[in-house]
């Protein structure tokens, strides 16, 4: 039998879903007074995809086809799944929570702990480095982690300075123990948050304190709010201390590491990111250009991409490096 402090935890598997709608910069010129050259210039976005109102492509549906995809390669059954911690700040309803509904969806009849976490676009890292500790103290043998986003229906879609960035999609993955003699494992984590950052980035209208009236639609004030120029300098910041963090923890240096997944806010966070560590964009994962912001879902798609195209292979060492509204941040690092 093993002890908890001799159990490792690796990724076993991952899937992702992206809407079908695809929205370009061009269409936002449509929309509102931005052009193409601006918005790829100062964000590296050239499209987004958009989630149907009509059906089928609401978070927890995504989530079911990607999880789908990460059971299929894994050769894992839905009941194999023993825990689903939802990562999102769009659930499907308020109650009950979207990982007990998308346990209902993927028929998963062992009644699994479900529990959704509201931590913004660190939700993902949030995700697998908690799953990594419920392995390891014996409470979960496989957790389906899930990222999954629709933004589009928190953003003004008038308000040129946020419709932007934000776009909808899901990723997934599933964290398990791993073999004796698996070099495949999860090294080391970190998590945090600072409050004091709340007004950087919200959402007050439609909580307890202040539900939405008639007034917050016609002015539209119940949409997400940012100060991306606050944003931006703390995110910078954020990203390179998270990783140095977790660099330490496992004994590690930047020049061990194959490959840097960040969270995809803005393209020019991610290059000031690398150049504050002195890592070069090669390492990097980018994939902002086709998907914009998708909050707690960027990281996992990013990363079941890259693992899809070949680059991220079995052995290589890869980060994981993200932040969000709260402020929260968290890092993972992991021989894949
Ligand atoms: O996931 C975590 C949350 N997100 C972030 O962390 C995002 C962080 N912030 C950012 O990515 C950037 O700050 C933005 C992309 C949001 C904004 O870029 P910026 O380079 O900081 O631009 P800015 O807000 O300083 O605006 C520069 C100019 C302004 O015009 P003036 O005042 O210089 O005449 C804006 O009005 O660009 C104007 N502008 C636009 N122009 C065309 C702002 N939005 C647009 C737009 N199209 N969409």
């Amino acid at each position: 039998m093993t002890t908890s402090h001799e159990t490792h935890t690796k990724i076993i598997s991952t899937g992702m879903y992206v809407p079908e709608r695809i929205m370009t910069n061009f269409d936002l010129e449509k929309m509102v007074d931005t052009s193409d050259e601006w918005i790829f210039e100062r964000t590296g976005i050239k499209s987004r995809r958009i989630s149907s109102t009509e059906g089928g492509e609401f978070p927890t549906d995504m989530a079911q086809k990607a999880t789908w995809k990460a059971l299929e390669s894994a050769g894992l059954e839905p009941n194999d799944i023993d825990m689903i911690i939802f990562a999102s700040v769009t659930p499907d309803q308020k109650l009950p929570n979207s990982a007990n509904l998308l346990q209902q969806k993927l028929g998963i009849t062992n009644k699994c702990a479900c529990m959704d976490i509201a931590v913004a676009c660190s939700g993902f890292v949030y995700g697998v480095n908690m799953a990594n500790s419920f392995i390891k103290t014996g409470m979960a043998k496989k957790v389906l982690v899930v990222g999954s986003e629709m933004l589009s229906t928190e953003v003004d879609w008038s308000d040129r300075s946020i419709c932007i960035l934000f776009g909808d999609g899901c990723g997934v993955a599933i964290v398990g123990e791993a073999d004796e003699g698996d070099t495949s494992r999860i090294l080391s984590t970190h998590l945090g948050s600072d409050g004091s950052g709340k007004e950087f980035f919200n959402q007050p209208v439609g909580g307890a304190i202040e539900p939405i009236t008639e007034q917050h639609l016609k002015d539209k004030s119940h949409y997400m709010r940012m100060k991306g120029g606050e944003m931006f300098k703390v995110a910078t910041r954020t990203l390179a201390e998270n990783a140095r963090i977790v660099l330490e923890k496992a004994g590690k240096t930047l020049d061990d590491v194959d490959w840097i997944v960040p969270h995809q806010a803005n393209v020019r966070i991610i290059e000031t990111t690398a150049k504050l560590l002195g890592a070069p964009m090669e390492k990097v994962i980018v994939n902002i250009g086709d998907y914009g912001n998708t909050s707690a879902a960027t990281v996992p798609i990013a990363f079941h991409e890259a693992i899809q195209d070949g680059r991220i292979k079995r052995g290589d060492l890869v980060l994981f490096d993200a932040f969000g509204a709260g402020l929260t941040f968290g890092a993972t690092l992991l021989t894949y």
